[in-house]
């Protein structure tokens, strides 16, 4: 049955679900408060780097099924079904900044004149499906029945169309059984295992996921840490951990930590939800505070091993996006690591793929370049931030040759050691000799 779908915030997530769910043959229309956007939007034009993404767009527009607005009322009246996919970033005491949820649903209420289905994709605090169906409540004028669902989204950016349509699991969490009902039919065709629970825990399970995966990115760099005192390669200690079934090989790379606009907002706002029952979530504590000092201790090697001071010395870094395949820079670990070396007097040229433009606009006194080559050509070290494909796979003689000093600190450890000591590199890497 085709469905009548709206979705309110058209990044990341309500640009790729929208278009998901046109491309599955319902009637979509996106709505963003950002008019530069919507323009853009509306000549297919996309405003984000996830691949896949544009084709999909142009082809849903060109049949009618996908439509974009700055109205939300458009959107509110063309609708059974709403979809809020704004953005939910951290204050600075941790907590979750409501504010455009909030102001998503009041709006959208005062256009509610039929029965509709609010869907959470957004990710909140356990207990904002009550708080939004009271707000709805104090704002509706008319006699219209409104659910509010949850349906947390997991999709990675990079991946973000191939996870939409192939996700682990669809959790669906309902207080009223025909409205969760109803969100599940819309994703039948996905033949995914979908798992229909009451609202809170829908909510948790959001952030249980990202803290137990960036819980074990975190286990992982401590690892390493150890490794390298022992003389053991992470690498191979991940490899063996992770051919157990039971703890798996993913999101066991050693590197610089975690970054982007989930993880370390998602694992702040767990800890705060925790705080307000009362109760001190120790092991997450331990995840942020280890991931924190990841990137510092980077800093630190790269100093190490440019004997003890980075003043005046050319550094190239290489990859600015959190990771590859996206233009995301929001908590990226490269931009700390580049003010923590610029704090300490380094000249900072960089290099990203995709990212570069963006980054313009947030770093300054740093030489952004359109080529790989040119970020390296005359620096004392590079520094491997996002192993981007393109970054991988290199020319590394001719980055070594024009180099001052051939210096790599591998912060993803892309590279193999001792093939990079034979190419004549002075080679460091994460939790390996
Ligand atoms: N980015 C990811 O990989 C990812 C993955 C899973 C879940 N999430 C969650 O999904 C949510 C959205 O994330 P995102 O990365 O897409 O955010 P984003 O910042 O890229 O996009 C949010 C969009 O909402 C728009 N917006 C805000 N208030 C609005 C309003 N009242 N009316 C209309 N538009 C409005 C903004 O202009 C913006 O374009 C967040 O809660 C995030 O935690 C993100």
């Amino acid at each position: 049955m085709v469905q009548k779908i709206g979705v309110i915030g058209t990044g990341y997530v309500g640009l790729v679900s929208g278009a998901c769910f046109a491309d599955m043959g319902n009637q979509v229309i996106c709505v963003d408060r950002d008019t530069t956007k919507i323009n853009r939007l509306l000549q297919a034009d996309i405003p984000i780097y996830e691949p896949g993404l544009e084709e999909l767009v142009r082809r849903n527009l060109k049949l009618n099924r996908l439509a974009f607005t700055s109205h939300i009322a458009e959107a509110v009246s063309a609708s059974d079904l709403i979809f809020i996919a704004v953005g939910t970033p951290t204050l600075e005491n941790g907590e979750v900044d409501m504010t455009q949820v909030r102001s998503a649903i009041i709006e959208i209420t005062r256009h509610i004149h039929s029965p509709k289905i609010i869907v959470m994709k957004s990710t909140v605090p356990v207990g904002t499906g009550k708080s939004v169906e009271n707000w709805i409540r104090e704002e509706l004028t008319v006699d219209a029945q409104v659910h509010v669902v949850s349906n947390p989204e997991f999709l990675r950016e990079g991946t973000a169309i191939h996870d939409t349509f192939h996700p682990d699991r669809v959790v669906i969490g309902a207080a009223d059984e025909a409205a969760g009902q109803r969100i599940a039919e819309l994703h039948a065709p996905l033949q995914a295992e979908i798992l229909l629970t009451d609202r809170e825990s829908a909510e948790l399970i959001k952030y249980a996921s990202n803290a137990f995966l960036a819980a074990k990115i975190s286990f992982i760099n401590e690892m390493a840490h150890v490794c390298e005192k022992v003389g053991a390669d992470v690498g191979l200690v991940a490899k063996g951990m992770g051919l157990d079934r039971r703890i798996g090989p993913h999101f066991l790379q050693a590197g610089i930590g975690y970054g982007g606009s989930c993880f370390p907002k998602d694992t702040r706002a767990q800890l705060k939800i925790a705080e307000k029952v009362d109760y001190d979530f120790q092991i997450l504590r331990a995840v942020i505070d280890a991931n924190q000092l990841q990137r510092q201790r980077f800093v630190d090697k790269i100093r190490l091993n440019l004997n003890g001071d980075v003043r005046g010395k050319r550094i190239a870094v290489l990859g600015l996006a959190f990771k590859p395949n996206t233009d995301d820079l929001r908590d990226a670990p490269a931009l700390d690591i580049i003010a923590a070396l610029q704090q300490e007097g380094a000249v900072i040229s960089a290099y990203d793929p995709i990212a570069t433009g963006a980054a313009a606009e947030l770093l300054s006194d740093v030489k952004l370049h359109t080529d790989l080559y040119d970020a390296i050509q005359d620096t004392d070290a590079m520094v491997i931030t996002t192993e981007w494909d393109e970054i991988k796979q290199m020319d590394l003689y001719k980055a070594r040759i024009s180099m001052n000093q051939p210096v790599l600190i591998d912060g993803r450890n892309i590279f193999d050691p001792k093939l990079m000591r034979e190419i004549g590199f002075h080679y460091v890497s994460i939790g390996r000799m």
